[in-house]
């Protein structure tokens, strides 16, 4: 099936239903998303970011894999790099077809992101690619998980018609890399900036945040849905498991086969949580 782009967000808010989008890390990663989501029948998101583009030496090997993975699916898929800060990786990543790109300016100062952002906008949109970015600040990319700066309503509107960005990342309450999921969404603030702007809302961080939370802010407002973490620990936890019952398995195959099973499990009842028709 041919790759979608921004209808599918604009498509899932107007219903009032989440998007999973869940990050690469490898090719088995891939198949799992991709696996668990056709298990669903529903919608996916596969995401690369600059920091596994990095891992991988460069965004070309594991971007072409995972939209090779992507354009097989039988659901409709998206192939997005998450949290560029580097804008020629963007270029990049739409040579190599991506329908999606994240430009993240979420440290910089108001100003530069609005031009940084902009900029990134009118080369993406040139090419049929859609664009979000990040207001405020999500936080836990260090490891430290202080709340970071919360987005601002009002400055949210001004920034989405000063970037024309087709999806707005906000800092609302959870914080990147948590293995833990005790996060508490901010449900009232979540509701204003959704009243604001006319864009998709995307959650980061969202491994630290309850299924129930997931659910109350895409009530609220939220629409696509950003997870990693959660599902490295499941991936690991699999893969530890296999290792410790199967102790003369050498077959890579084997155990990162029983890893990503397990990851396509908990992708398709996440998906159920996300998505919940
Ligand atoms: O951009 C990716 C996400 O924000 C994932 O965050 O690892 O805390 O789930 P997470
Ligand atoms: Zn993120």
């Amino acid at each position: 099936m041919p790759l979608v782009g921004s209808e599918l967000l604009v498509e899932a808010r107007r219903a009032g239903v989440g998007v999973g989008a869940f990050n690469v890390i490898g090719i088995e990663h891939a198949e799992a998303l991709v696996a668990g989501a056709q298990t669903a029948g529903r919608p996916v998101i596969l995401q690369i970011s600059e920091n596994a583009a990095k891992f991988h030496r460069g965004l070309p090997p594991i971007g072409r894999a995972t939209l090779e993975i992507a354009r097989a699916a039988t659901v409709p898929t998206v192939v997005h790099l998450d949290h560029a800060t580097d804008e020629t990786l963007i270029d990049q990543a739409i040579d190599l077809g991506f329908t999606s790109v994240m430009y993240d300016g979420a440290t910089l100062d108001y100003a530069e992101n609005v031009a940084r952002t902009a900029a990134v906008v009118q080369r993406a949109h040139d090419a049929g690619v859609w664009v979000e970015a990040e207001l405020g600040e999500v936080g836990g990319k260090d490891g430290a998980h202080a709340p970071g700066v919360k987005t601002d309503p009002r400055e949210a509107a001004g920034f989405v018609a000063a970037t024309g960005v087709d999806a707005l990342a906000i800092a609302v309450g959870s914080s990147h890399a948590m293995t833990e999921r005790t996060a508490a969404l901010d449900l009232p603030r979540i509701a204003e900036i959704a009243a604001a702007v006319t864009v998709p809302l995307v959650l980061h961080g969202s491994s630290g945040v309850p299924d129930a939370a997931i659910a109350a802010g895409i009530a609220a407002g939220l629409t696509k849905i950003n997870v990693s973490t959660h599902l490295n620990k499941v991936f690991s936890a699999a893969l530890r498991d296999y290792l410790a019952t199967n102790t003369a398995v050498v077959d890579p195959r084997k155990y990162l086969g029983a890893a990503r099973d397990t990851l396509a499990t908990e992708i398709a009842r996440l998906i159920g949580v996300i998505d919940g028709r």
